[in-house]
């Protein structure tokens, strides 16, 4: 059996029975679980809950969704202008998550969710559309092979299940692990496409703290039960920051493991990120400082922030870096006069001077434009 259909047979059967081995103790808002049939909430396969970073008019998508509780938990917070998407490859699970979805949308007053078919390491590819393909042109021989993978090509080009930089947060509850490690950094490409510039990921999943080795890795039982999949803890990290995003944490990390096999510890984790807005770095004269407690921290792009020191920043590092993702870390300054602004053209640790950002007054040698001294 290889690890993919061990993933299907295990949440098929997940989807006719309730499985306990596969649940992990989350705590969630009740008050979202309300509204939920008590099927949905029974066939909970997570381990986290990433519906707590939606906000209202968000497009979210949901990666592996399975009976869909995260999506009608995202469809009360998204409101009317929201919109949520989840993706799942397992029939059974599908049937399960639309089965309620009349129901939910009459509670909620319109139909915000809508479930899809596909595999979540290839979002382009609509696996209902493949499905309607083969019904027609069966592959029978090499050829046919050659025939269904341009057709797919085509299909991702013109069709894509999900479109490029489409989505404001993506979330997932505990299904990157099961993706073949192989895969794992495509998937991250993927969600990467789809994310809108500044848009978040927001993401719950099991880690391992020291590496899985090959044989708990091909036990089948292991892996579809969400343990040998896991990625080792900074891995996890570090696979969201080598595709491009930024701000990357962990923003929940449960102490106690939910699983120990051979002594490594698996536990739940929730990551966030932000896809960056954009590259244009415009200076405006903007400066951001760093409140401490560390006498120096890089952002993951390298910039370099001293504890207490006015940092000359751009506009575009000054909204983000003033956003919800970094908390109350740094104390954003606007320049004192509005500013057409340069061209970012600043070595990484360099100093606003005090001048540019109070009272108007620039000093000579910072240029009027919002130069960096
Ligand atoms: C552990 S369950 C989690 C379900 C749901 N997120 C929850 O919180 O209950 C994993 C789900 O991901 C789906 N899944 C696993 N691998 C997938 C893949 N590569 N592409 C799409 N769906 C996948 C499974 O079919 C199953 O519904």
């Amino acid at each position: 059996m290889t690890i993919e259909t061990s993933v299907l047979e295990r949440y098929s059967a997940g989807a006719h029975s309730v499985q306990t081995e596969l649940c992990c103790p989350v705590d969630y808002d009740r008050s979202l679980l309300e509204l939920l049939p008590q099927e949905i909430i029974a066939k909970d396969y997570g381990c986290g809950d990433p519906s707590r970073y939606v906000k209202a008019g968000d497009v979210v998508l949901d990666l592996g969704s399975g009976s869909g509780k995260i999506c009608y938990m995202a469809a009360q917070l998204v409101g009317d202008g929201g919109k949520v998407i989840g993706v799942d490859m397992n029939d059974d699970m599908l049937a399960l998550a639309r089965k309620y979805q009349g129901e939910m949308a009459e509670k909620l007053g319109e139909d915000r969710v809508e479930f899809v078919k596909g595999q979540i390491q290839d979002l382009a590819l609509d696996w209902a559309a493949v499905n309607a393909y083969l019904a027609e042109h069966p592959v029978k021989n090499a050829e046919d092979m050659l025939g269904l993978r341009a057709w797919q090509e085509h299909q991702r080009a013109t069709a894509p299940l999900i479109k490029d930089n489409s989505v404001d947060l993506v979330v997932s509850n505990c299904v990157l692990n099961l993706v073949h490690d192989s895969d794992k950094a495509q998937l991250i490409r993927e969600i990467f496409r789809v994310v809108k510039p500044g848009g978040r990921v927001a993401v719950s999943d099991i880690v391992s703290d020291e590496t899985v080795p090959g044989h708990l890795k091909q036990d089948p039982q292991l892996w579809s039960g969400c343990i040998s999949g896991a990625l080792q803890e900074h891995e996890f990290l570090e696979a969201f920051i080598k595709a491009g995003f930024i701000a990357v944490s962990y923003d929940k990390w449960e102490n106690q493991a939910w699983q120990v096999v051979e002594g490594i510890e698996f536990r739940a984790v929730t990551i966030t990120a932000i896809k960056p807005a954009g590259n244009t770095c415009t200076d405006k004269g903007h400066a951001v400082i760093y409140r401490g407690p560390y006498s120096e921290v890089y952002d993951d792009e390298g910039h370099v922030y001293y504890r207490g020191q006015r940092m000359a920043v751009c506009e575009r590092n000054y909204q983000l870096l003033t956003s919800d993702a970094y908390g109350d870390d740094f104390i954003g300054i606007a320049p004192a006069q509005e500013q057409a602004g340069i061209p970012w053209d600043c070595a990484t640790g360099t100093l606003r001077a005090v001048a540019e950002t109070k009272g108007g007054v620039h000093e000579d040698k910072c240029s009027p434009g919002g130069g960096c001294c």
